[in-house]
């Protein structure tokens, strides 16, 4: 640090004092102030250094200071480090968007961008009420979303509106539109009486008989495919996506697949809809998008939708919705090289080994008493801490007993966020198997001394 840098007594001072953190309680918050990141180490202020467990919230991929994304980005930046994308264009941000094209299910061939999934989330939301007002046969009563119980997709206030973590959006309600809700098609808490096998098509029957009684006024279903992240990581059983795909198209309501979370090469594909051979109206990306470097986010659709806003300027059928930064091109160049990268260094294919090492680690885990649940999709898991196995029955979330086994894990070097009594591993996707190792005998030490 330079003579005129403030000591770290300052800088904790005021990071206490001036900076407002997302989604923490400041009044009890304690500095942790990172000051550099190598690969997947985070290196503090004090020269400390911790694996990074979480991906530095779920959007880191190929490691910190990855050489290829750096260059990228400082190639840009002897360019042009921002151009509007209201009425313009530049030839980085042209590139990303025929390469997601290119690599997204069959059919999205257009994509709007924004700069961080919230964001991702509401113009997918926008463009689905504004495609039934316009399209040349229009369905103005469809106006309302069906969406699932304990759903995140962000804190803007249309995405809060089709969220459903009561502790982050009770508060809000009176603010919010109101959605058509389905049960979270969870497969750890099954409704009485419904056995594993049947699970799918339980959830699914809900989902039908919905949409048999309100398919009339619902613009789109909006989903996050697979796993419901911020729920704690919650399964969704296999074939959901599928069946729910197969429903929307019968009940003509769009399909929304938000995948800030398990997009991007994290359930072991490079999008969660592939698992399913799914091709949803509207795909939502962010977090990993840029390899976890930059904010930038991306809605793409197909061309029926697209269609649908064409016109003359005085027909008013634009999609009058737009972010200042939104495809940024400093972001544009990080994203084309992380997507470069997969190929470069076949990211998926080495992920494999991986994945099944992490399923190992698991297993370790699930004898564990207060161990409830581990649920793993990819390179991604979520160990849920019960107070008893056998009947389920939750920790109060005021024990924060996620929180006790992070705190534990960064006493060995390892950073780990929880989601209230779950503890989350997902880590970035270049991790080593010896760090992978490290982070999961962390966890596993962490969860014994509870
Ligand atoms: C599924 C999903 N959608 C949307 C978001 C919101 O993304 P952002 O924090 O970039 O607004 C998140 C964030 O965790 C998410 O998990």
């Amino acid at each position: 640090m330079s003579p005129d840098s403030p000591s770290f007594d300052e800088l904790c001072r005021w990071d206490r004092e001036h900076v407002w953190h997302a989604f923490t309680q400041m009044a009890e918050y304690e500095p942790f102030i990172i000051e550099r990141a190598q690969g997947r180490t985070l290196i503090d202020i004090h020269g400390r250094r911790y694996l990074d467990g979480v991906s530095s919230l779920w959007c880191n991929v190929h490691g910190h200071r990855h050489p290829r994304i750096d260059a990228a980005i400082r190639e840009q930046l002897d360019r042009v480090a921002h151009v509007t994308s209201l009425g313009m264009s530049n030839p980085t941000t042209i590139r990303l968007a025929r390469k997601l094209t290119e690599l997204t299910p069959e059919g999205l061939r257009h994509v709007f961008f924004s700069d961080n999934g919230a964001t991702a989330v509401e113009v997918a939301l926008k463009m689905a009420f504004q495609y039934w007002q316009q399209r040349t046969d229009p369905r103005p009563a469809k106006t309302s979303y069906l969406a699932f119980d304990a759903a995140y997709h962000g804190d803007t206030l249309g995405s809060v509106s089709v969220g459903g973590v009561a502790r982050f959006h009770a508060m809000f309600r009176p603010l919010l539109f109101d959605v058509v809700r389905a049960p979270v098609p969870d497969s750890y808490r099954l409704p009485a009486g419904v056995a594993m096998e049947q699970a799918c098509g339980y959830y699914l029957e809900h989902v039908e008989r919905i949409l048999a009684a309100e398919h009339q006024r619902l613009a789109a279903v909006v989903v996050e495919p697979l796993v419901q992240a911020a729920a704690g990581m919650v399964r969704h059983p296999v074939g959901f996506l599928a069946g729910l795909r197969e429903l929307t198209r019968r009940y003509d309501v769009l399909l929304i697949a938000d995948e800030v979370a398990v997009g991007v090469g994290r359930t072991g594909r490079m999008f969660a809809c592939e698992h399913e051979s799914v091709t949803p109206d509207l795909l939502c990306l962010a977090k990993g998008l840029t390899g976890g470097y930059l904010p930038l986010a991306a809605t793409l659709t197909t061309d029926e939708i697209w269609r649908a806003f064409l016109g003359t300027y005085a027909e008013s059928k634009t999609f009058f919705h737009g972010h200042t930064y939104g495809g940024n091109p400093l972001g544009a160049a990080a994203a084309l090289a992380t997507l470069e990268v997969f190929d470069e260094e076949r990211t998926l294919e080495t992920l494999q080994p991986k994945i099944a090492r992490l399923s190992e680690h698991l297993a370790t885990l699930r004898d564990l008493p207060n161990v409830g649940d581990v649920r793993q999709c990819g390179f991604l898991a979520g160990i849920e801490l019960v107070r008893d196995r056998a009947t389920r029955e939750p920790f109060p979330w005021e024990a924060q007993m996620g929180l006790q086994v992070c705190r534990r894990a960064l006493t060995s070097g390892v950073w780990l966020r929880p989601l209230g009594n779950v503890v989350v591993i997902m880590p970035p996707l270049s991790t080593t198997l010896e760090e992978l190792d490290t982070i999961c005998g962390a966890v596993v030490e962490a969860v014994q001394e509870l």
